[in-house]
């Protein structure tokens, strides 16, 4: 009698999984992680100078946090999944603008655009799109202000394109889209309408909380 594998029997119930598995191990081939790592080292170099230009401006300290992450395969798939596409490793290099992710947090909300008019001065980072949900927050009341940029990364004796997802934020943002992140965001909708109600008020708190700091330092810069 023909036998099938257990991989095969789990596949034909659940065809994401063997999907995920196969991503997964293509996404945690070291080569490849290596690669992004070094993408990640290029580009927080980029923003230490960026940091030290204006912190020496403004003679205080400008990026409060540096943050990265490299996608992982499961948010990849959902991803994938909502887009409507097959769940390959060649479909989450092709289709996904995130997979590597960079998180800049700063005090006031005018060094979010300073940074990002900085970033999109780089002679060798390419702007592909960008996300201004700080004047337009998004319906949950997200905001941040995300580039999506694209940059020759000179690796071993090649150049390859590497695209990157900066998210650029206030203290504030970074605080709301944290408990957002651990109370809401991506889970089901129908248990968090409560709390995404008040989340939704709180944006809008943060919001003008980061105006009034804003015009507090400007009348202390004035004294
Ligand atoms: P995702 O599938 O969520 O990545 O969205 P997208 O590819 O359409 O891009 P978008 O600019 O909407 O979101 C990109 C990233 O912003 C997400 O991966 C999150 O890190 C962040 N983000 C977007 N919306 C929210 C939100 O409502 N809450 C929180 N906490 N983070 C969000
Ligand atoms: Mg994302």
């Amino acid at each position: 009698m023909y036998r099938f594998h257990k991989n095969e029997l789990q596949r034909r119930k659940n065809p994401k999984i063997t999907y995920t598995a196969r991503l997964n191990r293509r996404l945690y081939e070291p080569e490849f992680l290596l690669k992004k790592e070094w993408a990640i080292a290029n580009i927080e170099f980029k923003l230490k100078m960026i940091d030290l230009k204006l912190s020496r401006k403004y003679g205080r300290k400008v990026m409060q946090k540096v943050e990265h992450r490299i996608k992982k395969a499961d948010s990849i798939a959902r991803k994938l999944m909502k887009k409507g596409c097959k769940i390959t490793f060649e479909n989450a290099l092709n289709r996904l603008n995130d997979i590597i992710g960079i998180r800049v947090v700063c005090l006031y909300s005018d060094d979010v655009y300073q940074i990002a008019e900085l970033l999109k001065r780089e002679k060798d980072l390419s702007l592909i799109k960008e996300k201004d949900y700080i004047k337009n927050p998004k319906k949950s009341g997200y905001q941040s202000l995300h580039l999506i940029m694209d940059f020759p990364l000179v690796y071993n004796e090649t150049t390859e394109q590497q695209r990157i997802e900066i998210q650029i934020r206030t203290v504030a943002m970074d605080f709301w889209a944290g408990v957002d992140n651990h109370i809401c965001y991506k889970k089901n909708p129908a248990e968090i309408k409560k709390a995404e109600a008040d989340l939704k008020t709180y944006s809008a708190v943060i919001s003008n909380m980061d105006r009034q700091m804003l015009e507090l330092r400007k009348k202390v810069e004035k004294m």
